[in-house]
């Protein structure tokens, strides 16, 4: 049994998310969205928000579910019981800081490795930070997200 966790931010989330999401789901036997719950970092979504709203999009999938956690990615591996943990990557400006955070969490805890799967052309350009900037000016983002969560990013901006 392979469980693996899609850890992100996911704020809000993407048709890039969902790609790397879907072929996950290809991959292991299990996949397990993590959104990181970061209460020093200020998020358009709340936690709680983001999880509903990824949640409703999986239904598709049997073997996918979506959780929040809090603190260290090791420690929620070692909660859940997960030894692989997926990442995108978009372009080589991303590997980096990818390498030094699974290199990191490999010191730390040894049994967990991570898969980069590239992230679809047609995509590679797309990130959560562009979609709140396109919709903060009230830009269609129709190419960025599914269609059921543009209210609820509509809504934010609205206020
Ligand atoms: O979508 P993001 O913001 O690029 O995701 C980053 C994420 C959530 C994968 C990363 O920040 C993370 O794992 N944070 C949890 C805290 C942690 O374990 N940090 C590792 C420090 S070396």
């Amino acid at each position: 049994m392979k469980r693996a966790i899609y850890p992100g931010s996911f704020d809000p989330i993407t048709f890039g998310h969902l790609d790397i999401i879907a072929r996950s789901a290809d991959l292991f036997d299990e996949v397990v969205v993590g959104v990181l719950d970061n209460s020093a970092k200020t998020a358009l979504f709340s936690a709680q928000e983001r999880v509903s709203m990824i949640d409703g999009l999986l239904s598709v999938y049997s073997n996918v579910s979506v959780r929040a956690f809090g603190g260290l990615l090791i420690d929620f591996a070692k909660q859940i019981d997960a030894h692989v943990v997926i990442r995108g990557l978009r372009a080589v400006t991303d590997f980096e800081y990818e390498l030094q955070i699974a290199q990191t969490n490999r010191v730390e805890y040894p049994k967990l490795d991570t898969v980069f799967l590239t992230t679809s052309l047609n995509y590679s350009y797309l990130s959560s930070t562009i979609v709140r900037e396109f919709a903060s000016y009230g830009g269609d983002i129709s190419h960025f997200v599914p269609e059921e969560i543009i209210p609820l990013i509509q809504e934010k901006y609205s206020r």
